[in-house]
């Protein structure tokens, strides 16, 4: 079978089938036993990687209530409460979902690192405070945008969300105070469980798993780090 692309560039199958990277020598080593200092530790690392672009890219899935599972990226933006917080419109197809159903998975893909972390848990909204705090922090053309945009709903034109866009910059122009749409907001994924991957010789990955033992007190985490095979 060839993949042909239509613009004189192919791919076979071979090809593909070939596309493989042998993976380095070094390991797992001295990770911290805390879950949240070894991801942020991990996470400089990626942040000053220059192979790395969007280190705080992470891969989303949320589950609805009719049981379809829907994946997309967004940005990590604080790591914070026990929790990884990021930024979204809240009647979006990904707030519609976590409208009930609260389990999610979170996947950052380091590839050039030859690494992944990979997260279990629950979404739960953040403070309105919370919100509106990090909303002001943003570009006033990225604060017009959140007001223009009905995110995932069926949009007719370009031009049609060009016009909403202009509208709300009107009515905010660029240097006044742009208040925080209510549907607009950000989530925080409280974790049960992240995995630390990273490729080593012949497949022998190491696998580091933090699961979260249940303690009395909810807001108290403990982990219990298990290896696993690759
Ligand atoms: C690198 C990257 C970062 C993104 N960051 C966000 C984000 O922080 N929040 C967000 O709502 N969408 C973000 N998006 C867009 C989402 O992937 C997605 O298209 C959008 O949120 C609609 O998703 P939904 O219809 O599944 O709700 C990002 C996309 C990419 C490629």
């Amino acid at each position: 079978m060839t993949l042909d692309t239509g613009m004189g560039n192919e791919l076979g199958r071979d090809e593909i089938a070939a596309m493989r990277r042998s993976y380095g020598e070094a390991g797992i080593d001295g990770l911290a036993e805390d879950p949240f200092v070894a991801f942020s530790q991990w996470l400089v690392e990626a942040h000053e990687n220059p192979l790395i672009v969007e280190a705080n890219a992470m891969v989303l899935t949320t589950l609805d209530h009719e049981g379809r599972l829907s994946t997309r990226t967004v940005l990590l933006k604080d790591i914070s409460k026990n929790g990884f917080t990021f930024f979204t419109n809240y009647t979006s197809r990904k707030g519609v979902a976590l409208h009930g159903q609260p389990q999610v998975t979170l996947l950052f893909p380091w590839y050039a690192m030859e690494r992944q972390v990979s997260i279990n848990g629950d979404a739960e909204k953040i403070s309105r405070e919370e919100s509106e705090e990090y909303f002001a922090t943003r570009p006033w053309g990225s604060q017009i945008g959140a007001w223009a945009s009905r995110q995932s709903a069926p949009l007719a034109s370009r031009d049609e969300l060009q016009e909403r866009w202009d509208g709300a910059a009107a009515k905010w122009p660029e240097g006044t105070s742009v208040p925080t749409p209510p549907h607009w907001g950000g989530y925080r994924v409280i974790p049960r469980d992240i995995e630390f991957w990273q490729g080593r010789y012949s497949r022998l990955h190491d696998r580091l798993r933090y699961e979260r033992r249940l303690t009395q007190a909810p807001e108290e985490m403990k982990w219990e780090i298990t290896r696993y095979y690759p």
